[in-house]
């Protein structure tokens, strides 16, 4: 049997909707509305995957496993780092020290970024890879129907990737999508489509999340024959993702 290992999200009901955690060797994908919570959970497994096997993260007694966040749209705040490392009695300080902040500019920076990590993960001991949102630069570049196979295409190549980055190095890769909430005005660009999912047929979970009442957001997992139907309710809250 593949030994796989997951990092938990802080919210007991998502980790068991994602049959544990988020799985290294593999890409999750996050896809929702604005507003939607996805960059909310980046910033929580950023600080999650440092925490010890046994809490739910991977650093081990001799090696603490890090992050590298790569934000293409602008959205990090250390703050919420902070606030969120003090919930687990971490020190903020050391928790900020081991994630790898990289603003990607545009798509053909947010690809090189990429590429240059094949050489950089093995040596950090980095665990998790974030790209927020994998999608946003490509959607900005490639506009319209005239550009979506081009736009496709690349956006593809940078997905697979991802995908070879998680599998090589046994790394846990999360990337996010913002969809609309009515998918239909968007008919006829893939990413936008039914499911929102970026089109990639890569093994891989994808995670659609909604807006409820408050601060509450509902889970579900898109095509995923091996994880158990249904949804999950979690919160945002000031000390970041809980039940
Ligand atoms: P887009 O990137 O616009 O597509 O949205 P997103 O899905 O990334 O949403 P994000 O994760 O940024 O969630 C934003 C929501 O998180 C806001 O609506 C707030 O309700 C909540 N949030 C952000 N910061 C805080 C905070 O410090 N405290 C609390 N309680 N909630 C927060
Ligand atoms: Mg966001």
């Amino acid at each position: 049997r593949m030994q796989t290992r997951k990092i938990t999200t802080g919210s007991r009901n998502l980790d068991d909707l994602l049959g544990g955690g988020i799985e290294t060797k593999t890409i999750t994908e996050f896809f929702g509305e604005f507003g939607s919570g996805k960059t909310q959970i980046c910033h929580q497994v950023a600080v999650n995957v440092q925490l010890p096997v046994e809490k739910g993260g991977l650093s081990t007694p001799d090696k603490v496993a890090k992050a590298v966040y790569i934000d293409t749209e602008g959205t990090f705040r250390w703050e919420r780092i902070e606030a969120m490392s003090k919930r687990w009695g971490l020190d903020p300080d050391e928790v900020m020290s081991n994630i790898l902040y990289i603003r990607a500019i545009n798509s053909d920076h947010q690809m090189a970024i990429v590429d240059e990590l094949f050489n950089i993960v093995p040596k950090e001991n980095i665990k998790l890879v974030i790209v927020d949102s994998v999608t946003g630069h490509f959607r900005a570049e490639y506009p319209g129907r005239e550009n979506l196979a081009a736009r496709q295409q690349k956006l593809n190549r940078h997905l697979h990737q991802l995908s070879r980055l998680a599998e090589i190095y046994d790394v846990a890769v999360i990337i996010t999508n913002q969809v609309m909430a009515k998918p239909d005005v968007f008919y006829g660009d893939p990413t936008q489509a039914v499911g929102g999912h970026v089109l990639y047929h890569a093994p891989g979970v994808r995670v659609q999340l909604r807006k409820s009442r408050g601060n509450k957001r509902i889970a579900r997992i898109v095509d995923a024959p091996h994880l158990p139907e249904g949804e999950a309710v979690f919160m945002i809250t000031d000390y970041g993702i809980a039940d």
